[in-house]
């Protein structure tokens, strides 16, 4: 199960590179985007649960929408899950962040990341808790930053790095107990 809210050229990767490791029953959005319409170009139920005024009723409203998935994938999804979807999917819900963690958590991270100044960034994929970009990493992987880059630029690096990692991470992931394990 991935949680999109854009582009979708992660969750594209994803979709491309299912093996008998793992599948993707289903794509949920909380916007229409390109990922929902990648979803359904591929043949997966892809569905959008948008965001209204409560919150809380919205994180119930995912966790009914992501349904049976043994794992859920963050993958460019844009909002922050809370605590009504967490009692479900704690510790099996991960996120790829585009920064090395704990470095420049948050919405911006490459932005921040180059206006820092840092030689080095990447990516990063991790659990998902109560806090932004906070839970436990799962596995990294660095990149240089080039003097002539832009946000753009680095964003599209990070972001073939991303591709990877986050199929690596599905292929040595399985399901124990309601807790994700891998070996990775
Ligand atoms: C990725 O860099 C992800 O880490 C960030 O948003 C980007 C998603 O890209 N949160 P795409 O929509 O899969 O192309």
């Amino acid at each position: 199960m991935v949680l999109v809210s854009g582009t979708g050229s992660l969750l594209q990767n994803i979709i491309d590179n299912q093996d008998n490791s793992y599948r993707v029953i289903k794509v949920v959005a909380d916007k229409p985007c390109p990922g929902i319409e990648r979803a359904q170009d591929a043949g997966i139920p892809a569905e959008v649960v948008p965001l209204g005024a409560d919150r809380a009723q919205w994180n119930k409203d995912l966790v009914e929408a992501v349904g049976a998935a043994d794992i859920v994938v963050s993958a460019g999804f844009m909002k922050i899950l809370g605590a009504e979807f967490l009692a479900s999917f704690e510790g099996r819900t991960i996120n790829t962040h585009p920064a090395l963690l704990p470095s420049f958590p948050g919405a911006h991270g490459v932005r921040d990341a180059l206006a820092y100044g840092v030689k080095v960034t990447g990516s990063t994929v991790h659990f998902v808790d109560a806090g932004v970009d906070t839970g436990r990493i799962i596995a990294q992987r660095a990149i240089t930053i080039e003097p002539e880059d832009d946000e753009a630029s680095l964003h599209e690096r990070i972001k073939s790095v991303e591709r990877e990692l986050i199929v690596q991470v599905l292929r040595a992931a399985h399901v124990q107990d309601q807790q994700l394990i891998i070996e990775i």
